[in-house]
């Protein structure tokens, strides 16, 4: 094991490492140096665990800082950290401004089962999954609760993957909790979301497909959005299609508890018609939405949807009342909103 150790912090110090090899590493405390980053490829089927929480030093690298890309992994974190510091680089602009801001913060590619781990102050967005076959995320906490002040895109979890489970996992933070780029067969289920932007599927651009989602048993409080579906406003051949939403409670603190638009990156505008949208389904148990802001609890700003919608179990309330704008044909059957 303790040569293993070594080469873990090798990899950090030196730009080669070989862990290919290695069916067991183990990741010790370390610091992450400036400039540096690190990218774990261990054996296919490798167990990787933590026993101490890794730290990276102010750096102008660009992310992800840390990459797991290993195939069949079983990865624990045993309650260890990704420390990312994020307050060295928080400014209030985010991405979009201000100081360079590496970002993803880490990135998981290969496959496997990931559990157990806390992702502290990441600079941008926390975590990224780019998986390549069947893998879980479970037990993982986000906590950016200190960039509430200056924080942004802090995205929780940003998707472009299929086969992928979420659940139990907790979010603190001030974007989406997470956002589903492209991809299917994905279940969100069971997690706790904090102060960010809800849950959403997109936003989608030109060429991506989201299908066979289920978002199902969470918990989304504190939030600007509640729940959303963005496409942008000039996709083409795009597609959101099978979402299946059931069992969560969701309140929205300041815009719409729920928005389906094809006007990304407006809310409500002018929506595309190089997308479709179809099969958005409130079923099983019932999703209750509130909103306590100013904005429809349910907007829906549709150029192209198509197919029957069964909203039977959808219950929401505040804000103010509904938009719905169904262009495309869509029927919405049943729910209370
Ligand atoms: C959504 O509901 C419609 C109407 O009940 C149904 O035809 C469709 O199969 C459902 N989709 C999913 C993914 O369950
Ligand atoms: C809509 O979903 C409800 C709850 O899951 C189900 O009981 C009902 O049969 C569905 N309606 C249609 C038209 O599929």
């Amino acid at each position: 094991m303790q040569s293993l150790v070594t080469f873990v912090v090798l990899a950090t110090t030196f730009s080669f490492s070989n862990l290919s090899a290695c069916t067991s590493v183990v990741i010790t405390a370390f610091e992450v140096p400036a400039g540096d980053t690190v990218t774990i490829s261990a054996a296919s089927g490798a167990s990787i665990e933590m026993t101490g929480s890794v730290s990276f030093a102010y750096t102008s690298a660009t992310g992800p800082l840390w990459t797991f890309d290993t195939d069949d992994v079983t990865f624990t974190g045993k309650g260890y950290s990704f420390k990312g510091n994020g307050d060295l680089y928080w400014d209030g602009e985010g991405t979009g401004g201000g100081v360079a801001k590496p970002h993803p913060f880490v990135k998981f590619k290969g496959y496997g089962s990931f559990t157990d781990f806390i992702i502290k102050d990441s600079p941008a967005q926390a975590i990224s999954v780019g998986t390549t076959g069947t893998s879980s995320f479970t037990d993982i906490l986000v906590d950016n609760l200190d960039g509430a002040e200056l924080g942004h895109n802090t995205d929780g979890f940003d998707v472009s993957a299929s086969d992928v489970t979420f659940s139990g996992n907790k979010v603190y933070n001030q974007d989406d909790c997470i956002a589903i780029n492209s991809g299917s067969n994905i279940v969100f289920e069971n997690n706790y979301c904090s102060g960010g932007h809800g849950i959403s599927i997109g936003s989608i651009s030109s060429d991506k497909t989201v299908s066979a989602v289920t978002i199902s048993g969470n918990t989304v409080v504190e939030s600007m959005y509640g729940m959303r579906i963005k496409v942008d406003s000039d996709a083409t051949d795009a597609s959101v299609s099978d979402i299946t939403y059931s069992g969560n409670t969701i309140s929205a603190n300041d815009k719409y508890g729920l928005l389906i638009s094809q006007s990304y990156s407006e809310d409500f505008g002018t929506p595309g018609t190089g997308s479709i949208i179809s099969d958005i389904n409130f079923t099983g148990s019932k999703t209750t939405v509130t909103t306590s802001g100013d904005y429809p609890r349910v907007g829906v700003d549709c150029g192209k949807c198509t197919g029957t919608w069964n909203w039977s179990e959808l219950v929401a309330s505040g804000g103010d009342s509904s938009d719905i704008v169904l262009a495309g044909g869509a029927k919405i059957s049943g729910g209370s909103y």
